[in-house]
């Protein structure tokens, strides 16, 4: 199914074709529509209702004791326009680290991987990165798919745009519009499951897990890329590449999250917004939140929250000024974490790539 971006997909019965932007393709020595292959694998089909995990989130406590902000809140449009631009900031250090170690590597983990291999990326934001892998790929001549799967479908038509993907003959770009279960059953798949596979999660998004969840999290995802065809004579390749921030330098992360501009300021206080639009009224007015982040270092992580300036009562819950409200977690995973979560996930570590200056790396897994 190919999904209906408002009045910017082609399949719009509002749009008209002539007007569709084009693009040469030097192949057919034709144009073509420059609007990517999105397919919509969102369960029912519809965008994710957080109406019920926001109350819920906020009545009940987490393990930590909190109230919660659904982390999904986080990636609306907006949200994910706020990150990109985080991904620029000097002291937010984990991107370019990440972008050395794929320029330094990405050759040799594109040879690593098989012709005809689906390449899923979860929670794939921007492109920015991942475009250095598929280049390398394109390089070598490899024939694979590479699916970029996040909430947004505005956000995602706009980053398989700017990666451009019909300046590669051998690799081809896909969007998958859904969240990372639906990408899960998606990969699980009849059609999928006689195939190759790389699932690749960058940006240390797995710190935003809690540890306890990120290991059941690979584990579920191990267990997919573990199917077997039918086929004996032929199994399919399974690797997971996995990018982790180990970086534990208060002063470092506290910068890093923390930006002179106000965008991570920004980017936690749109939450407030999502929310409301979720909720469709105006329960929680920016006037009344202040943003707060710190390092906690007995749990090796970055915690950020949203806090009231004064009491405030919101869908039944009173909130006291000064409480803390979890946004977002970040995780950093030193050596010692990494074992660990490597161990519970039954994951095992092939090739671990890391940084000379920034203990920050990409790990190969199968
Ligand atoms: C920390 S950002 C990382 C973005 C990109 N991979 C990078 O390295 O810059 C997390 C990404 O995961 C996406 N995301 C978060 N929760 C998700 C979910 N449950 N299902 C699918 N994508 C999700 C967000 O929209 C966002 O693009």
């Amino acid at each position: 199914m190919t999904i209906d971006v408002e009045v910017l997909h082609p399949s719009h019965p509002g749009f008209a074709e002539e007007n569709t932007p084009k693009s040469w393709d030097f192949q057919s020595n034709k144009t073509q529509s420059i609007y990517p292959d999105i397919i919509d694998i969102r369960a029912g089909g519809q965008p994710l209702d957080l109406k019920s995990s926001i109350r819920s989130s906020f009545q009940e406590l987490n393990s930590d004791g909190l109230r919660s902000f659904p982390s999904l809140l986080l990636w609306d449009e907006q949200g994910l326009k706020y990150f990109e631009q985080i991904t620029h900031i000097p002291e937010y250090y984990l991107t370019n680290a990440e972008i050395s170690l794929l320029e330094a590597h990405g050759h040799q983990i594109a040879c690593g991987i098989k012709p005809g291999t689906i390449l899923l990326e979860l929670g794939s934001g921007c492109l920015r990165k991942v475009n250095i892998l598929l280049q390398a790929l394109e390089a070598l001549g490899k024939k694979v798919d590479y699916y970029a799967l996040d909430l947004d479908p505005k956000e995602l038509v706009r980053a398989l745009q700017e990666l451009n993907p019909s300046r590669f003959r051998h690799v081809h770009c896909h969007g998958l519009l859904g969240a990372y279960e639906d990408g899960m059953a998606w990969l699980g798949r009849d059609t999928n499951v006689t195939r190759s596979k790389c699932v690749l999660s960058l940006g240390s998004t797995m710190g935003s897990f809690t540890r306890a969840d990120a290991s059941k999290f690979l584990e579920k995802w191990a267990k997919v890329l573990r199917q077997k065809g039918n086929n004996m004579n032929e199994q399919p390749d399974a690797k997971m590449i996995i990018g982790l921030d180990g970086c534990k330098d208060e002063k470092r992360v506290l910068a890093a999250y923390n930006d002179p501009g106000g965008i991570n300021k920004e980017f936690i206080l749109n939450v407030l917004k999502n929310a409301n639009s979720q909720l469709e009224y105006e329960a929680l007015s920016h006037e009344d939140w202040s943003v707060k982040g710190e390092w906690d270092a007995d749990g090796g992580k970055h915690v950020q929250y949203l806090t009231p300036i004064r009491e405030i009562s919101f869908e039944g819950v009173h909130l006291r000024k000064g409480e803390r409200v979890l946004v977002a977690y970040s995780h950093k995973y030193d050596d010692k974490d990494k074992s660990q979560l490597w161990e519970r996930s039954q994951l095992k570590n092939v090739i671990s790539y890391t940084h000379n200056d920034i203990p920050y790396g990409t790990f190969l897994n199968i």
